[in-house]
């Protein structure tokens, strides 16, 4: 696994089209929505990535069958045999998103036992808001050895005020109250359209959720919820990650099952670097040609609908050869900017202070090795070995693996000189039909 590289080289302009996974931020958190009911579900549209097999083993290691037919990108979880509400700690470190299993396993075994979750290194990313609001809604806590003990004392529903849009204490909370007596609000919710996909799947397993402006999450308890069926909403992240590599080829490329209110502000910027997009009509699909000559341009990320933070380090690398200079300021995460050596290390003239990175662009990248620091920072390094001379070779791959469904191949069919050295996307997971 440690020697697995991605191999890029400078590539000419990138075109075709193509149709985007499932996302993996709705996949994840609809995986442990399915916890809330007891029966077989069966998902479709499941990108075949390494934390959807993480999250796999998480719901198997309860007790729960999961069959994942990664050709037809199908998922069965049958939850009839849960029994228990320990998560290993291992499990638990491989991904921040297995936290997600703490709300129903709340609602439905009463406690919950969990080490404290890893994922991507960028930033502290504490789980205090899922904790304090657990509280309130009469969950007591406490912590033993870096594990976290939830136990369900006298569930209630409760009016809850984030301080802040997050996303995970959002679905938490909003499945938590899926099964509490009486009326929940969550206000100053996330509404994240990965929000809003399980919001459809727990509406489908019967729960009573409504939104009100301007971001209030009201969740009517039931007693029971039901299995479904789901199609995953396609991955707006990866739709945006494809956008840029073309753009920073110079190519132009079709993406039919992504709609343009899933990436407004981020299609503006790109427009104001000077790239063309159209859509069939009603913002159906996008088409991107891209300008030769881009401006650069500035940006800071914000929650839904602003620019999405997983989209800031792959427009940083395209700006590092748009003419001028770009101010970035990342708000969401405070470090994630581990990437930017890396860019310079390639050529690329960035200076960082605290959360503002200011990009002048040069004339050409060079390749070279680096190495991917999480999942959205080994794009920005594919998209700068795209637009560099020579070969970048990127290590640590297992990130990439995490968060893309075989978007190597997808950039190698649009013509990019790129491959995965030593790959084996399934050597490790057993799951598989
Ligand atoms: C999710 C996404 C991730 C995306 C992020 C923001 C998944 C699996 N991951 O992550 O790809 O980048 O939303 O769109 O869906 N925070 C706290 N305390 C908490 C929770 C969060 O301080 O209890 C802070 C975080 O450290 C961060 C900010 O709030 O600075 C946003 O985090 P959050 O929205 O919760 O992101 P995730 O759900 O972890």
């Amino acid at each position: 696994m440690n020697n697995e590289h991605l191999i890029v080289k400078h590539s000419p302009p990138l075109s075709g089209t193509v149709e985007v996974s499932g996302a993996k931020n709705a996949v994840l958190v609809i995986m442990a929505s399915i916890l809330l009911t007891r029966g077989r579900s069966i998902l479709r549209n499941v990108p075949g990535i390494a934390d959807v097999y993480g999250m796999a083993e998480v719901l198997r290691s309860l007790g729960a069958e999961v069959l994942f037919n990664q050709a037809h990108h199908e998922l069965i979880i049958d939850t009839t045999g849960i029994n228990a509400s320990t998560i290993d700690r291992a499990l638990m470190q491989k991904m921040r998103a297995s936290v997600l299993v703490m709300g129903p396993l709340l609602a439905t075994q009463g406690n919950v036992s969990l080490g404290l979750p890893g994922g991507c290194g960028i930033g502290a990313r504490p789980i205090d808001y899922h904790l304090k609001n657990f509280a309130t809604m009469g969950v007591g806590i406490t912590y033993d050895n870096e594990s976290v003990i939830a136990h369900a004392q006298q569930l209630r529903a409760a009016r809850v005020v984030l301080e802040y849009p997050s996303v995970g204490a959002t679905e938490n909370i909003l499945m938590l109250a899926t099964r509490i007596s009486g009326i929940t609000e969550i206000i100053n919710a996330s509404l994240e359209p990965e929000v809003m996909d399980v919001i459809e799947v727990l509406k489908k397993m019967g729960a009573c959720i409504q939104i009100e402006a301007p971001a209030t999450i009201r969740i009517e308890g039931v007693t029971e919820l039901n299995p479904i069926e789901h199609s995953i909403m396609p991955d707006r992240l990866e739709a945006g990650s494809l956008l840029i590599a073309i753009a920073a080829t110079g190519g132009h490329i079709y993406l039919p099952n992504v709609d343009r209110p899933l990436l407004d502000v981020f299609l503006l910027k790109l427009e104001e670097m000077g790239h063309s997009i159209t859509t069939d009509g009603n913002g159906k699909g996008i088409r991107l040609r891209a300008t030769k000559t881009p401006c650069a341009v500035s940006f800071k990320t914000a929650p839904f609908p602003g620019f999405p933070t997983d989209l800031q380090s792959p427009m940083m690398a395209l700006q590092c050869t748009a003419e001028g200079k770009s101010i970035i300021e990342e708000t969401v995460f405070e470090n994630r900017f581990m990437h930017v050596p890396y860019l310079q290390k390639m050529g690329a003239k960035i200076e960082v202070h605290g959360n503002k990175a200011v990009i002048t662009g040069v004339v050409e990248l060079h390749g070279t090795s680096v190495v991917a620091t999480d999942i959205r920072a080994s794009m920005a390094l594919v998209v700068a070995g795209l637009m560099a001379q020579g070969t970048t070779s990127i290590s640590k791959i297992h990130h990439w693996r995490r968060g893309y469904d075989g978007l190597e191949n997808k950039l190698h069919s649009l013509g990019a000189h790129i491959n995965l050295q030593d790959s084996s996307t399934t050597k490790n997971c057993p799951i598989i039909l």
